[in-house]
């Protein structure tokens, strides 16, 4: 049997950027994946690091993305460093259309409170869109503009995560974990091939997180939901260079000039990552018309990832040490922000790792506080039925 200070269950940025911050205090960590690190919804995602995009209201996830936002920077320069991978980090910015009055009047509120919380929010008009990205459809009424928000290329992050945690941790790839069980004062995990002690074991399974923590009796449950993506390289002279997001669709610039265009959402496909020619036709005609420059350009590829996302009526991710559970931290329900809130979930399970207090900014994400607040009372993360 092999011993650490932590085992991580989930090899996507999630579990690795929480074992490399658990090494870099000092941890020795292991990291077991039933694949291949980073091999599903990390790589899969467009990589946005769209904090302001997908917040609804001036609320504690709103404050939980801006933090990771802003963490990217020193992130990807600490990654290059110490990988020799650029993770090509870019704030290029993202404009959301407004194609109709109701989306205008819905994007010029989002503009007002994002302004009151100090972040940059622009209304431009239609002739500024243009100006920005002429390629973008000619009904457009405005569009806000959303400066700081910008992109990784996500699969490069996974690669140079997975360097980083090769590096600093012991990997167990292609290793299926079978149960993670009480042993003395620590945690046994129990792999199909070998058993690993761990004093503490971070739970980062992605969508596959809840055989775990139904086992633990962890009444907390997350389902997959599938994202169907596709990325095309635009026609001469029609190139996006900032994020273009309409009803829901995003087409997000890479650095070599091809576009990845997502998603679609559908909880009811469980595990099924198959592209389907419905789903893609459907995903590619809502990017034509927001961005009707971009026909004629090239198919590059499609693909599909899982995202994970909790049930019940609080799907914010949860992270941080389980009450009743000692040397259990929880990083799961990431949704659609994994790569996004990837930085600031390391920091915080190192920092349940290490016993340390929250910051203010967790608390809604730390169970013991999360779920205090409602005298224990976790009903509202169970799941339906
Ligand atoms: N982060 C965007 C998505 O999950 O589709």
């Amino acid at each position: 049997m092999r011993a650490y200070d932590a085992v991580v269950v989930g090899g996507g940025a999630i579990g690795m950027a929480s074992a490399r911050a658990l090494a870099g205090e000092g941890l020795s960590v292991a990291v077991i994946d039933r694949g291949r690190l980073g091999g599903e919804a990390s790589s899969a995602a467009a990589g946005m690091l769209g904090a302001q995009l997908e917040a609804h209201a001036p609320d504690a996830f709103y404050a939980l993305c801006r933090e990771s936002r802003a963490m990217y920077s020193n992130f990807a320069a600490a990654l290059l460093e110490e990988t020799g991978i650029d993770v090509e980090w870019v704030e290029n910015g993202i404009l959301q259309l407004a194609r109709s009055e109701g989306v205008a009047a819905a994007l010029r509120e989002r503009m007002r409170w994002q302004r009151a919380a100090g972040d940059e929010a622009v209304w431009l008009d239609p002739a500024e869109v243009r100006a920005l990205e002429p390629a973008t459809a000619d009904d457009v009424l405005g569009a806000l503009y959303l400066p700081r928000d910008g992109n990784v290329h996500a699969p490069r992050l996974s690669a140079a995560l997975r360097a980083c945690v090769a590096g600093l941790c012991d990997v167990y790839e292609g290793e299926e974990v079978v149960a993670v069980e009480r042993a003395g004062a620590g945690w046994r995990v129990r792999g199909a091939r070998d058993v690993y002690a761990a004093d503490r074991v971070v739970l980062a399974a992605g969508a596959w997180a809840s055989p775990f923590l139904r086992a633990l009796g962890i009444p907390l449950e997350v389902r997959p939901v599938k994202g169907q993506m596709l990325a095309l390289r635009p026609p001469r002279g029609a190139a996006l260079r900032r994020t273009v997001y309409d009803a829901g669709t995003y087409l997000v610039p890479k650095r070599d000039g091809t576009v990845v265009v997502g998603a679609t959402e559908e909880p009811d496909a469980g595990y099924d990552k198959r592209n389907t020619v419905d789903g893609l036709a459907a995903l590619a005609a809502k990017a034509l018309g927001a961005v009707p420059g971009l026909r004629g350009g090239e198919w590059v590829r499609a693909w599909s990832g899982l995202r994970p996302r909790l049930t019940g009526e609080a799907a914010d991710p949860v992270i941080g040490p389980w009450p009743g559970a000692e040397g259990i931290i929880l990083a799961v329900g990431h949704f659609r922000n994994g790569v996004l809130l990837a930085p600031i979930t390391g920091r915080i399970v190192a920092s349940a790792a290490l016993g340390r207090e929250p910051e203010d900014l967790w608390l809604p994400f730390w169970p013991p506080a999360r779920f205090a607040a409602r005298g224990g009372d976790v009903r509202a993360n169970t799941p339906e039925r």
